[in-house]
C-alpha cells in the first residue's frame, strides 16, 4: 500500500525580485513499512521536502498524498488533524515549546489524543531515550543533544504510522546516536512504522531500504541498498 505519494512537487520562494526554486518537479512513492533515507548536500532542499511530505508546509505546485489525504486540498486545521493522527516528526532544530518542561513537551501529542495515561507514557518514552532524570527541565536547561532526544520522544509518543526524522542523530555523540538509531529502526521493524529520514551519515543511510539522492532541488538517483 502506498502511504506517501509525491507528484510533480515544486517549491519556490520569492526573494526580492528573484524567484528561488528550492524543489523542482519531485516525484516518488513510498510504500507502507518502508524505510527511506534522503541524502544530499546542505541547502539542497531536504528539510523543505520533509516538511512538505509531512504537511507542515504547502508545495507551490504539485501534489502530496499521505495515507489517502491530499494536503493541497486541505486547509491548515485539516492538515494538522492528519499530522496528529498519522505523523511523527523529529525536527532538525528540535522545535520544543520553551515554556513547557521536557515531560510536558512529550505529553502534548498524547493530550491531543486525549490519552489519560499521557504522563506515564511520556515518562516511559523519556526514560527510553535516556532522559529519565531530566523530566522537569525546560528546553533552555538542556543540551542540544538532550533537546534532540526530547524531540525524538515526542515524535514516538504519537505512535505514528509514518515517522519523519531530519538528521535525528546530528547532535548526538556516537554512543547515544547508535542507541537512538536502534530505537528508530526497531519501530520500523516491530510496529511497521514507515521511516523517512534525512541524514549526512552514509552508515545510517545504508540501514534503510532505499536512498533518495537530492541535489539542487532535483532527485539525482534512487538507489536500493
Ligand atoms: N522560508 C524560506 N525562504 C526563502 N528561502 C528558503 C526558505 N526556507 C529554505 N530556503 C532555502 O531553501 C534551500 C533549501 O533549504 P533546506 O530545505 O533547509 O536545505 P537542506 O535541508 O537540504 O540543507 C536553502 O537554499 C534555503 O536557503
Ligand atoms: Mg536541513
Amino acid at each position: 500500500m502506498t502511504i506517501l505519494k509525491v507528484k510533480n512537487v515544486s517549491k519556490t520562494y520569492q526573494s526580492g525580485s528573484k524567484k528561488l526554486t528550492v524543489l523542482d518537479e519531485i516525484n516518488f512513492d513510498i510504500q507502507s513499512g518502508e524505510s527511506i533515507a534522503i541524502v544530499g548536500p546542505s541547502g539542497s532542499g531536504k528539510t523543505t521536502l520533509l516538511g512538505l511530505c509531512a504537511g507542515l508546509d504547502s508545495a507551490t505546485t504539485g501534489s502530496v498524498v499521505l495515507n489517502g489525504n491530499a494536503f493541497e486540498k486541505l486547509n491548515e486545521d485539516q492538515r494538522a488533524a492528519v499530522r496528529n493522527q498519522y505523523v511523527g516528526f523529529i525536527f532538525q532544530n528540535f522545535q520544543l515549546l520553551p515554556t513547557l518542561t521536557a515531560l510536558e513537551n512529550v505529553m502534548v501529542p498524547l493530550e491531543l489524543k486525549k490519552r489519560k495515561d499521557a504522563k506515564e507514557k511520556a515518562t516511559i518514552l523519556l526514560e527510553k531515550v535516556g532522559l529519565g532524570d531530566r523530566l522537569t527541565h525546560y528546553p533552555t536547561q538542556l543540551s542540544g543533544g538532550e533537546q534532540q532526544r526530547v524531540s525524538i520522544a515526542r515524535a514516538f509518543a504519537n505512535e505514528p504510522k509514518i515517522l519523519f526524522a531530519d538528521e535525528p542523530t546530528g547532535n548526538l555523540d556516537t554512543e547515544t546516536g547508535d542507541m537512538i538509531e536502534d530505537l528508530i529502526f526497531d519501530m520500523n521493524k516491530d510496529q511497521g512504522t514507515t521511516l523517512i529520514l534525512v541524514t549526512h551519515d552514509p552508515e545510517l543511510a545504508k540501514r534503510t531500504n532505499r536512498i533518495i539522492n537530492i541535489k539542487g532541488g532535483k532527485i539525482q538517483e534512487a538507489s536500493y541498498g
